[in-house]
């Protein structure tokens, strides 16, 4: 028997008792009469003590060589502790070690095991096993078993089925590129790693499946963030004989259960808007709303005066930050370079002061009058004391910069509490989007997603205007999950393919399986996948999912503690078929 107990149970009540634990060496202080040790399991910290009086000489020097790290197990009795410490579950008792055996000797770890580490991400992730030993990895990674567990739960009791996909697939197009598997028995042919199940899920409903989850692990081979992984998880779903209404319903249910039993957070329902919306008043279409700033469009106000950059502006756009007025010229001219930074692209920032004693005070004080700059206070909805920013220039490119704006001084003034959640969910996303370096029209969910009733015609004399039964459920300014009613009759999803540019043969051989399913009593059907590394991120206070995945990539998709990707030898590429030719 390795253990009668954890390192995190034990408590005064158990003491006198025998007990035998095992667990990793934490620390080890050696006061010379007596020497304390701390053993550490994934359950907690015991403390372990050898004294002068009760231990053996041999023990105490056996003691004295335990390392950091080492793999130990002991047998002792549970005395009470005669200076307890409040901070932990086992504060109260300590063991008096009768026996001692090294299990495992370890090398000094290359950064120390603690809440607060001195060692950097590079080599946190190099050695990701002994960074998992540390407490805010564990957690968040017992945390995301239980949003997982919490999960199942929530949708077999809603009569969902779990089915696994296959992952050797061929292409499903969600808007990346696809990671390749070449196959051995087939010479010159490969396997597409799946970007999502979509395909899969839609020929379950054929199926009859009827309700269909799967937390499945999806690949796309994309520029990484701190919220993207080239292989992450989702929590895919799919309904049959389901309108928009049904499904929003289900999984704001399933979202409102989630914050309740881990986090303890109860919401009414959520608000919903549309994309036009969203893009209008925040710029963005993942908007997070848990503070104000909303946009205030100031064309009317302050265009057609002297100020020539306005005047040729396609928008003019201001937000209001609360309580910035009182910003020096330095602090101002640092947001007005931050703007400016490339990853923001915008040409300068005009700014109104709008003074605790109802005055105004502008960068363009030369062009606007006190009554000019009240208006943009009542546009912004500026109160005294608030700062109003405004950029102005291409519709698109403004909201965007003024977005990132708004998040960054919101951070700056602590707006975004990680422990209020408010989601929301944005609708009626457009079908289409307009690739603006190819001119070519692609579909901004996927191909699979119908267009809104009526709207069918729009698709030859306005493309981008055609509005599509398509949703995203956004949480905290984080896309969290997204989704549509599809297409499920042949015709329409040939159509569909033609707008977005494939040929009735291209069409046919990557998709042709789904066209002919549809041709079997296709029922209506629809459905959303939820990111799990995002979702579980954000419940758990924070935005970057690497923390909550067990063994993530960098962010130039590498594993650096196996090292992959890695080259293969030239007998494996030989049975692949594959010959490298890096010149070409
Ligand atoms: P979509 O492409 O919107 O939809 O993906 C669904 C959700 O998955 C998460 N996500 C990611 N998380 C981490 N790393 C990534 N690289 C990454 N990419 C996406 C996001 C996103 O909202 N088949 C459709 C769903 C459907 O229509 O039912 C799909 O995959 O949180």
């Amino acid at each position: 028997m390795y253990r009668s107990h954890s390192c995190g149970e034990l408590r005064a009540s158990n003491n006198n008792q025998e007990v035998v634990l095992s667990g990793w060496v934490q620390k080890v202080r050696d006061k010379g009469f007596v020497i304390w040790a701390d053993l550490r399991d994934r359950y907690g910290i015991t403390q372990l003590i050898f004294d002068e009086e009760r231990t053996s000489k041999e023990l105490l020097e056996q003691a004295r060589s335990l390392g950091r790290e080492f793999v130990i197990q002991i047998k002792g009795t549970v005395i009470e502790r005669s200076s307890k410490n409040p901070n932990i579950a086992t504060g109260d008792i300590e063991v008096l070690v009768k026996e001692l055996k090294v299990l495992n000797k370890a090398l000094v770890p290359p950064f120390t095991i603690e809440d607060k580490t001195d060692g950097g991400e590079d080599l946190r992730m190099k050695y990701r096993y002994l960074d998992i030993r540390r407490n805010p990895v564990k957690n968040n990674l017992i945390f995301r078993h239980k949003v997982a567990m919490e999960v199942r739960k929530f949708l077999s009791d809603e009569g969902f089925i779990e089915v696994e996909t296959p992952y050797l697939i061929k292409s499903t197009p969600e808007g990346a590129r696809d990671f390749v598997v070449p196959s051995r028995m087939n010479e010159g042919q490969f396997y597409a790693l799946p970007q999502s199940p979509q395909t899969f899920k839609q020929l379950l409903m054929v199926g009859g499946m009827d309700k269909y989850f799967q937390i499945v692990k999806c690949f796309r081979d994309e520029d990484l963030r701190a919220d993207r992984q080239p292989e992450f998880t989702q929590i895919d779903c799919e309904m049959a004989f389901v309108e928009q209404e049904d499904i929003l319903n289900v999984f704001e249910n399933l979202t409102k259960y989630l914050l309740k039993e881990v986090k303890g957070f109860e919401i009414e329902n959520f608000p919903r808007m549309t994309y036009d919306d969203a893009m209008r008043t925040y710029g963005n279409d993942k908007p997070d709303i848990r503070f104000g700033m909303e946009f205030g469009e100031l064309n009317e106000v302050a265009q057609h005066k002297e100020f020539g950059v306005f005047n040729d502006a396609e928008l003019v756009v201001g937000i209001a930050v609360p309580g910035a007025a009182t910003y020096t010229r330095k602090e101002i001219d640092a947001l007005i370079d931050w703007v400016r930074r490339p990853q923001v692209g915008a040409k300068g920032m005009v700014y109104a002061k709008y003074n605790e004693d109802g005055s105004f005070k502008s960068s363009v004080d030369k062009f606007y009058d006190q009554e000019d700059l009240a208006k943009w206070a009542a546009a912004t909805g500026a109160k005294p004391g608030d700062l109003i920013c405004v950029l102005s220039g291409d519709a698109n490119k403004t909201r965007s910069q003024l977005s990132a704006l708004r998040m960054e001084l919101a951070e700056r003034l602590g707006l975004r509490n990680p422990e209020e959640f408010a989601p929301l969910w944005v609708i009626d996303f457009p079908l289409l989007e307009l690739d603006e370096e190819t001119g070519h029209y692609h579909a901004m969910h996927h191909p699979f997603t119908s267009p809104k009733p009526g709207q069918l015609e729009l698709l030859d004399s306005d493309p981008g205007a055609v509005k599509a039964n398509a949703y995203d459920l956004v949480l905290n300014g984080n896309e969290i999950g997204g989704g549509s009613i599809r297409i499920h009759d042949k015709d329409m999803q040939a159509t569909m393919f033609k707008h977005l540019g494939f040929t009735p043969e291209e069409a046919k051989a990557q998709f042709g399986f789904l066209m002919d399913a549809f041709q079997y009593g296709a029922p209506p059907h629809g459905g959303l996948a939820f990111g799990l590394d995002r979702l579980v991120a954000i419940l758990g206070g924070q935005e970057t999912i690497r923390d909550f995945i067990a063994f993530p990539k960098n962010n130039s998709g590498r594993d650096v503690m196996i090292d992959a990707p890695a080259k293969i030898d030239n007998e494996q590429l030989k049975e692949l078929h594959l010959k490298l030719d890096l010149k070409a």
